[in-house]
């Protein structure tokens, strides 16, 4: 079998056939992930198919895609190059994108994955060769794995070998075969939080795995730090240990392996038992990591631990010699973590006795609900699912970005690496402001795009965002004046915009209008008779009027009455219907004239005060318009 099944890494990797076997069900409760496969033509195949996600190249998690299933002529294995045949699947412009067909069988599934990846395919679909419940297509361990793996951004998956043949007689009959992938539920997403476990290894010489492990790790401590800091995700590292079985707990091999008499085991890092570094160093190491994430996590400081790993790895290497005690306590020190605390947490390796650390790492390993046993170093678990595909800062980002419940992911997700860019092409279809390009409903998220009023500078935009978008609340008038008529003549400005409330554009007092395109002078004297009384000559401004009195009388707008200068004498024609009402009652409404004459008097102290703020009181001949200039 050389393409490379799940189960071949999980032998070579551990102790060996001897301790890997006595793990009860190991292999059993392997748990592939599949993506929804869903054919949506022709009828003869259309339905929904169970696939599994290839452990290399880059699913989409969270999205979806949609192509057309190709059959090569020839090479269908995709051993070879394609380009040997003069095959090549680049799609057309505007054509769907091809999705691969290939058998399995002859080579590794990720050679076959990148044979097509070269020749232009989209995604491969392996077709299985025997009736099997379906695998995970793992990359090939050993030594000297061609670079290619990396290259693999293509995600793949391999379906069951019926599909397989009614895939290609459809296409064999020349129907078009369209296929739509969807990772959209590989990763539950229930709620706000998600919960994530990254299975790994201090090791840092057992192969491409592991650099692969190490680089995923420095590049990914950034958006695993925002996440954890931010209480978006709760992470927990783990380590895989292997118990070396009762017969062998005295001989050589275990007694390198292992720590506390045979009960914690990893494998020997050069796979040279008499040379270098033993697997018991590696138990050792991972329980110092595994230490250092609770004490970071009792003081509620969990990220600790990715810098105490990464600087662990730059510091520590085994390949420099310096992967001990001596220097982990270098790199604790340097992160002001307690190393009594530590060493306290570690225990004794040579006790005749558990570790509850230890022990409890080995329970976690057998699966839980849906998530099955993790078998492959590393191994990603996001909300309980173990993530399948190449572990690179950008698609892991995206896997436990698809965790969140729609609209509750936090911005590293919404972040430049990993959007969608749809928004670049007629605004993606969203709402735009017209008179300013940059306010736009449109928002790139992993997820595709999505048509959402928003938020500038603290003001809330409200609509459909799709074809209306209207700034809401506080603040709206200082963008683009709220979509409202404003003007301004003479030194003197207007606005339609009302800052408070979400009232639409309303004319300000002195216009009349709709208040959005126009908002157009009332001629206050003519229309709404204003400065009529026999003192009064009335002359309309924009916006306003201006009331004049005759003599040495001054206009008060509020009661559009003229009044003396000193305030003791009063001549409008309120007065003389005030005189008329006493002259007919007297005697009733003596006690309130009384009343009425010290209002008066209390109004006129008041009507001083007011114009007080507004002038100096010697220069009152000329009374400013005052009234209603601008909304602020
Ligand atoms: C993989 O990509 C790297 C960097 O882009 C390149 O140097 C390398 O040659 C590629 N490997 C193969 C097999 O194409
Ligand atoms: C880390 O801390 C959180 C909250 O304090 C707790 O729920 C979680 O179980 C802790 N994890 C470990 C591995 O101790
Ligand atoms: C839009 O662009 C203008 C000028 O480039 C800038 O002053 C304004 O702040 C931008 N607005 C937003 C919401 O980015
Ligand atoms: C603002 O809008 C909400 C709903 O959009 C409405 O219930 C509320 O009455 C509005 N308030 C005002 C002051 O118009």
């Amino acid at each position: 079998m050389a393409d490379s099944g799940s189960g071949f890494w999980f032998h070579s990797f551990f102790l060996g056939i001897l301790v890997a076997s006595s793990l009860p069900g190991a292999m059993c409760r392997f748990v592939v992930e599949k993506n929804s496969l869903r054919v949506t033509s022709p009828d003869s195949v259309k339905g929904t198919y169970d696939s599994a996600i290839g452990n290399f190249g880059i699913p989409q998690y969270g999205g979806s895609m949609a192509g057309v299933a190709v059959y090569p002529k020839d090479n269908r294995k995709g051993c070879q190059e394609f380009d040997k045949f003069g095959i090549s699947f680049q799609s057309k412009p505007g054509s769907l994108p091809s999705f691969v067909l290939v058998d399995r069988g002859d080579c590794f599934f990720a050679l076959k994955v990148w044979n097509a990846q070269k020749a232009g395919a989209s995604a491969v679909l392996v077709a299985d060769d025997t009736d099997e419940a379906l695998i995970t297509m793992d990359s090939p361990e050993e030594e000297g794995t061609p670079s290619y793996i990396e290259n693999i951004t293509i995600p793949s998956a391999l379906i069951e070998k019926e599909f397989g043949e009614r895939l290609r007689k459809a296409i064999g009959s020349g129907e078009m075969v369209n296929v739509n992938l969807d990772w959209r539920e590989a990763v539950p997403h229930p709620d706000d939080r998600v919960e994530y476990e990254l299975w790994t290894n201090s090791n840092d010489e057992c192969g491409v795995k592991c650099d692969m492990l190490l680089e995923f790790m420095k590049d990914f401590k950034g958006p695993a730090q925002i996440l954890e800091k931010g209480g978006y995700t709760q992470f927990t590292p783990h380590y895989i240990t292997w118990y070396c079985p009762q017969a062998f707990v005295l001989s050589k091999q275990c007694k390198s392996q292992c720590i506390n008499h045979g009960r914690y085991c990893a494998p020997d890092p050069e796979q040279d038992f008499s040379s270098g570094y033993d697997g018991k160093d590696v138990v050792i190491e991972n329980l110092r990591q595994l230490c250092v994430f609770r004490l970071a996590n009792e003081t509620s400081k969990p990220w600790i631990w990715w810098d105490y790993v990464t600087d662990f790895q730059i510091r520590c290497p085994m390949k420099e010699k310096k992967y001990n005690k001596e220097c982990a306590d270098g790199v604790l020190k340097s992160l002001g973590l307690d190393i009594k605390k530590i060493e306290k947490c570690m225990g004794d390796p040579n006790a005749d006795s558990d570790n509850p650390i230890l022990k409890e790492e080995q329970d976690a390993q057998i699966g839980k609900g849906s998530r099955g046993d993790v078998t492959i170093l590393p191994t990603l678990v996001v909300n309980n699912r173990q993530y399948r595909g190449k572990l690179e800062k950008g698609a892991v980002v995206k896997a436990i970005c698809a965790g969140f419940q729609e609209a509750t992911e936090p911005a590293v997700c919404l972040s430049s690496e990993i959007e969608t860019n749809e928004c670049l092409e007629n605004n993606g279809g969203c709402w735009q402001d017209k008179t300013a390009n940059n306010i736009t409903a449109c928002k790139d998220t992993f997820r595709g795009r999505v048509c959402e009023c928003p938020l500038v500078g603290g003001v809330q935009f409200k609509g459909d965002g799709y074809t209306t978008c209207e700034a809401s609340g506080p603040g709206r008038c200082q963008i683009n004046n709220g979509g409202c008529w404003q003007d301004s003549r003479d030194g003197r400005s207007y606005s339609a915009c009302l800052d408070v409330g979400n009232t639409t554009c309303k004319c300000p007092p002195g216009f009349k209008g709709d208040g959005v395109k126009s908002c157009e002078d009332i001629d206050e004297c003519e229309e709404k008779k204003a400065c009529q009384c026999p003192e009064c000559s009335c002359k309309d401004t924009w916006g306003s009027y201006e009331c004049t009195c005759s003599g040495d009388l001054l206009y008060m707008k509020d009661h559009d009455i003229c009044i003396s200068k000193t305030g003791a004498e009063t001549r409008s024609s309120w007065t003389a219907f005030w005189v008329i009402v006493i002259g007919l009652a007297m005697a009733a409404a003596g006690g309130y004239l009384i009343y009425k004459y010290r209002l008066r008097s209390y109004m006129d102290s008041e009507i001083r005060a007011i114009m007080a703020q507004y002038m100096p009181l010697d220069s009152q001949s000329e009374v400013p318009n005052h009234f209603n200039e601008q909304h602020p």
